[in-house]
C-alpha cells in the first residue's frame, strides 16, 4: 500500500564513489516501492468512475496523474537518458501540465484505467532493460549518480501527495484504510520556543545528489537572532484564534489576506466543522472530534501569517527555518536532517504516509534539530513568510517548468514535508511552494519572532 523504504541511497552513504551497480540497484527498487504507492492511490482503491471524474477544479481527475508520472519517465529514462525514441508522441501533450491547466484536464481524450496501467508499465520495462546498459557517467550531468532516475522517483512521490489531497477533496465514503493508530505521543518539551544565535550558516546544497536545481547551491547566510516554536501549531490553539473572533478583526490579517477572507467566507481551517457545539473535522471521508494536540492543517498563508500576527509572532523566513532544521551551532556543520545524517526512521519523524495524518505535537524527541526545535520535516508542511526565488548562482537543471517558471512573489515557500511526503523526497534543504490561498495541501506552520 504505502511500503516503507527497504534500502538507504548509496550515494549517501558511501558518497559519490557508490559503485554504479549499488546505485542502479537502489533505483529499480526505489521505482519499485513508488510505482506500488501509486496504484494503492488509484486503481487498487477506485473504480473507472472515480478515477476519471474531477473531484475538484483544483485537481486532476486520478487518471491524470497515474499517465502523467508514465509519461514524465518516458521523457526523461526513456528518450533523454537511454536515447530510446517516442513510443506514443501523440499523447505527450495531453500530460504536458504547461500545456493543460488542471481545470481542463477532465475534458482531454485522456488515456483509461486500463490503457494507462499499460502504457505505464510498458514505460517501466524498458525503463529497467535500459538501467543494465546506462552508462551513469559523470561526464553526462543528467546521469551523474543517477541524477535523472532520482528527479523521476521523487517526481512520482509528490504526484502522489498530490492524489492524496485529491483523496481528502473527493465527498463520499472514503477509499483509503483508516487506521486508529495516531502514532507516538507528545513528550515532554523543555520549552516552547528555541533561540537561534545569531550569525552565519550554509543554506541550500551543492553535493546531496539527487538535490533539485532549487535547493543549489550552498550559500551563506547571516541569519539575525530569532526565536522558532518547538512544535507547530496545534488544532487547539489554533481554534482559539478562531474562537476568539480572529476571522473578525482585520487587524491581524494582511491586507491581501483580509480581501482573501472576506470574499472566500472562509471562518476556519478547510475540513473543519462545528456540530452541536463541538468541532470535528473531515478527513478522507470519516468525520471525527478535532484532536487538539495535533498540528493543524488545511490551511493557507493568509490564515498561518493571520494566527501569528494574533499570537505576538510572525511566520519564520525560510532562512530561518532552514537553519533551525540543518545547522549545528556547535560544531558549524550542515546536516541533511534535523537530528542528523542518518536516514529517517519511525522513531525520528513522521514521514511516507503510515497513518494518513500527522501526529501529536510534541512528538518524535529523537527527530529534534541541534536546537530542540521538533517536527521539522514530516507531519505537516510549514509555511514560512518567504516567496519562491531562485537561490544566489541558481541555473536552470535540467527543465526550467520544474522550478524556475514559479519563480516570483505569486508563489509562498513550504518546508519540511507532511506525513504523505515520501523519505526519498523530504530533506533539510528540499522546497515547495504553492499559492498563498491553497489549503488542500497538508500544510500548517509554525511561528517564530525576532530576539
Ligand atoms: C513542487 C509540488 C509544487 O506538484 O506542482 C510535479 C512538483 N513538478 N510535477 C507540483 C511537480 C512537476 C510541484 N511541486
Ligand atoms: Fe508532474
Amino acid at each position: 500500500m504505502n511500503p516503507t523504504p527497504t534500502s538507504v541511497n548509496p550515494l549517501l552513504t558511501a558518497g559519490p564513489d557508490a559503485t554504479e551497480d549499488s546505485v542502479k540497484e537502489y533505483v529499480a527498487t526505489e521505482l519499485e516501492r513508488v510505482r506500488a504507492r501509486s496504484f494503492g492511490l488509484t486503481t487498487d482503491v477506485l473504480d473507472e468512475a472515480e478515477l476519471t471524474t474531477q473531484h475538484s477544479p483544483l485537481m486532476s481527475p486520478l487518471v491524470w496523474d497515474l499517465a502523467h508520472v508514465g509519461n514524465y519517465e518516458e521523457l526523461w529514462l526513456v528518450r533523454a537518458a537511454a536515447g530510446i525514441e517516442a513510443m506514443r508522441p501523440e499523447i505527450d501533450d495531453l500530460y504536458d501540465a504547461f500545456e493543460h491547466p488542471r481545470n481542463e484536464r477532465p475534458t482531454l481524450p485522456l488515456l483509461g484505467p486500463d490503457e494507462a496501467t499499460d502504457y505505464i508499465g510498458l514505460v517501466r520495462r524498458k525503463v529497467l532493460d535500459s538501467l543494465e546498459t546506462v552508462r551513469l557517467s559523470p561526464d553526462a550531468e543528467l546521469l551523474d549518480q543517477g541524477f535523472v532516475y532520482g528527479m523521476v522517483v521523487q517526481h512520482e512521490h509528490q504526484h502522489d501527495e498530490t492524489m492524496l489531497a485529491t483523496h481528502q477533496l473527493r465527498n463520499g465514503d472514503g477509499a483509503l484504510p483508516s487506521t486508529d493508530d495516531l502514532g507516538p505521543p507528545s513528550a515532554p518539551l523543555p520549552a516552547g520556543e528555541a533561540f537561534v544565535e545569531g550569525g552565519p550558516f550554509v543554506m541550500g546544497t551543492s553535493t546531496d545528489p539527487w538535490a533539485y536545481d532549487n535547493e543549489r547551491p550552498a550559500h551563506t547566510v547571516d541569519v539575525p537572532s530569532f526565536w522558532i516554536d518547538t512544535t507547530p501549531v496545534t488544532n487547539a490553539a489554533y481554534r482559539a484564534f478562531v474562537e476568539d473572533g480572529g476571522y473578525d478583526q482585520p487587524r491581524w490579517w494582511s491586507p491581501d489576506g483580509w480581501r482573501w477572507r472576506c470574499e472566500s467566507g472562509k471562518r476556519g481551517p478547510a475540513f473543519w466543522r462545528r456540530e452541536q457545539g463541538q468541532w470535528v473535522r473531515r478527513r478522507f471521508g470519516h468525520v471525527e472530534p478535532l484532536p487538539p494536540d495535533e498540528p493543524v492543517q488545511h490551511v493557507c498563508w493568509y490564515e498561518a501569517d493571520a494566527y501569528a500576527r494574533w499570537a505576538g509572532k510572525r511566520l519564520p523566513t525560510e532562512a530561518e527555518w532552514e537553519k533551525a532544521a540543518s545547522w549545528d551551532p556547535v560544531t558549524r556543520t550542515k546536516h541533511r536532517y534535523p537530528w542528523g545524517d542518518e536516514p529517517p526512521t519511525a522513531e525520528l519523524a513522521n514521514l511516507g504516509q503510515v497513518r494518513y495524518r500527522p501526529t501529536a505535537a510534541g512528538a518524535y524527541p529523537a527527530g529534534a534539530s541541534a536546537y530542540g526545535v521538533r517536527q521539522l520535516l514530516g507531519d505537516v508542511w510549514e509555511w514560512t513568510s518567504s516567496d519562491f526565488t531562485g537561490h544566489p548562482g541558481f541555473c536552470v537543471f535540467p527543465y526550467r517548468e520544474y522550478s524556475e517558471a514559479f519563480f516570483g512573489e505569486r508563489y509562498k515557500v513550504l518546508r519540511g514535508g507532511s506525513w504523505a511526503t515520501d523519505p526519498v523526497a523530504c530533506r533539510n534543504t528540499f522546497r515547495n511552494w504553492d499559492y498563498a490561498i491553497r489549503r488542500q495541501v497538508f500544510v500548517g506552520f509554525r511561528c517564530a519572532r525576532d530576539a
